[in-house]
């Protein structure tokens, strides 16, 4: 029997949680933020509205359709529908780009874990803004403490992997994704409370319109498929998991919304108290390290704060790390004969633990090492997220377009005519020629071509 054949399915709610889980993760919490800040404010976040409806779902139901058509993992996917063929590659990209990601992304998540353990320690109280900056600067480069985080985090995501499917990644998300969303909306809450909260606010919902530009627009296309967690392989392996009831339109509208509320609370939550701190709102990826201490320093009972907030930051990285290294473990678990799923982790989690530890490295130790003039962190984060990501997206369109019919779309898309989907015919004809062209005008942008 196929290892495919006795494969495990998600429930109703597993669907939904899992999936978003997926997509909630450091880029709502920490990288949307600051993207929002140096990109015009509330600008952005209505372009970006604009990317996760027109761009970013027809793509998840694009990949909803091959993972669950196919039931097979990334890979398996491409091959079940077009058997010796090359485009099989477009797995294997996504394979690749979800170890390599994994690899960075458990640094970043690592940090948390540090973190939390200085909030913890009452090591945040007292400190001004020059002693926030210097002490992230001399922990990021550090040559020890960095790695083990990294390692530890790789390592707490390996054991959800390896309990399985419905025990380990179906589990997890039932009980973080809630909890999440409790600590997001307290915290939200502590900030609109603070003095002068509506600054931040209106920062974050009141646009100029003159801050649209060309680049603000791509900036906004690049987050959503980032945040959204298109081309990687998530969405392909996990609808792998859904079952036949799993109404695939809307799970896809669901999770999409559920990961732009998140992304939005994230900002009521940064905002308001970063301009009731009078800090400036633009800062890039040390907003969430730096500048957001700094804040919690000045509130009553800050370690307190300090520490729900990394633990809630934490929480969505560990949900997507799990994703990650889930595509990977997936895909060598069932397209080579006789490796258990927890052989295939164990593999998975000692190639990320390198890459994870050369990437932490190069904040420091590794630092001169540069490729194509960026750092190795900088540099995996270029060619999976900008080019990986957008070289996927690409060729996934054009897979649906060349390779699969409408009405196998329909069918699968409908389950068998069972649900309504009306607007399919507009799904449909999005993901043929609009977001192709869309996403060839992102990467040729990326490229500095135009
Ligand atoms: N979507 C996740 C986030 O926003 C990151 C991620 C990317 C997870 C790709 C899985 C796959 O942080």
């Amino acid at each position: 029997m196929a290892k495919t054949d006795n494969r495990a399915t998600f429930g109703k709610l597993g669907v939904i949680l899992a999936t978003a889980g997926s997509a909630v993760g450091l880029g709502n919490i920490w990288r949307f933020p600051y993207m929002l800040g140096s990109n015009g404010g509330a600008a952005f976040l209505l372009v970006y509205i604009g990317c996760v409806l027109l761009l970013g779902i027809p793509l998840m139901i694009a990949e909803f359709y091959l993972g669950r058509h196919t039931r097979r993992n990334t890979a398996g996917a491409f091959k079940a529908i077009a058997p010796g063929t090359k485009w099989s590659l477009i797995g294997y990209n996504s394979i690749w780009a979800a170890f390599l990601i994994l690899g960075y992304y458990s640094v970043i998540a690592g940090w948390t874990l540090e973190y939390i353990v200085e909030s913890l320690s009452g090591d945040i109280a007292g400190k001004s803004a020059e002693q926030f900056s210097a002490s992230f600067n001399a922990f990021s480069t550090d040559a020890v403490r960095p790695v083990i985080w990294t390692l530890a985090f790789i390592v707490m995501t390996h054991i959800f992997i390896a309990s399985g499917v419905k025990k380990g990644i179906e589990r997890a998300s039932k009980w973080m994704m809630p909890l999440l969303f409790i600590i997001l909306v307290a915290l939200c809450f502590r900030s609109i409370t603070l003095p002068n909260a509506s600054e931040g606010l209106k920062f974050l919902f009141q646009p100029d319109f003159t801050k649209i530009t060309p680049s603000v627009v791509l900036s906004a296309l690049g987050q959503a498929f980032f945040s959204l967690s298109i081309a990687m392989g998530c969405l392909i392996t996990y609808s792998s998991y859904f079952n036949k009831e799993t109404n695939l339109p809307k799970t896809a509208v669901q999770v999409a919304t559920l990961d732009t509320v998140v992304a939005i609370l994230a900002g009521v939550m940064i905002f308001p108290a970063v301009f009731s701190f009078g800090i400036a709102p633009t800062a890039g990826p040390e907003l969430v390290f730096i500048t957001l201490p700094n804040v919690f320093a000045q509130l009553p009972a800050g370690w307190f704060w300090s520490f729900v907030f990394f633990v809630l930051l934490a929480l969505a990285a560990l949900t997507s790390t799990i994703s990650l290294h889930e595509v990977v473990t997936a895909y060598i678990h069932e397209e080579f004969k006789n490796i258990t799923r927890k052989q295939a982790a164990v593999f998975v989690s000692i190639g990320v633990g390198i890459i994870g530890i050369i990437s932490s490295l190069s904040f420091g130790l590794l630092h001169g090492i540069s490729i194509f003039g960026l750092t190795i962190f900088d540099a995996l984060d270029f060619f999976t997220a900008k080019i990986m990501l957008t070289v996927g997206g690409f060729f996934i369109c054009l897979f649906i377009a060349l390779k699969v019919s409408k009405k196998d779309l329909r069918e699968e898309l409908t389950n068998g005519g069972k649900i309504r989907f009306r607007l399919f015919d507009t799904v449909v004809f999005f993901i043929k020629y609009i977001c192709p062209v869309l996403i060839a005008l992102i990467f040729l942008n990326q490229l500095g071509i135009f």
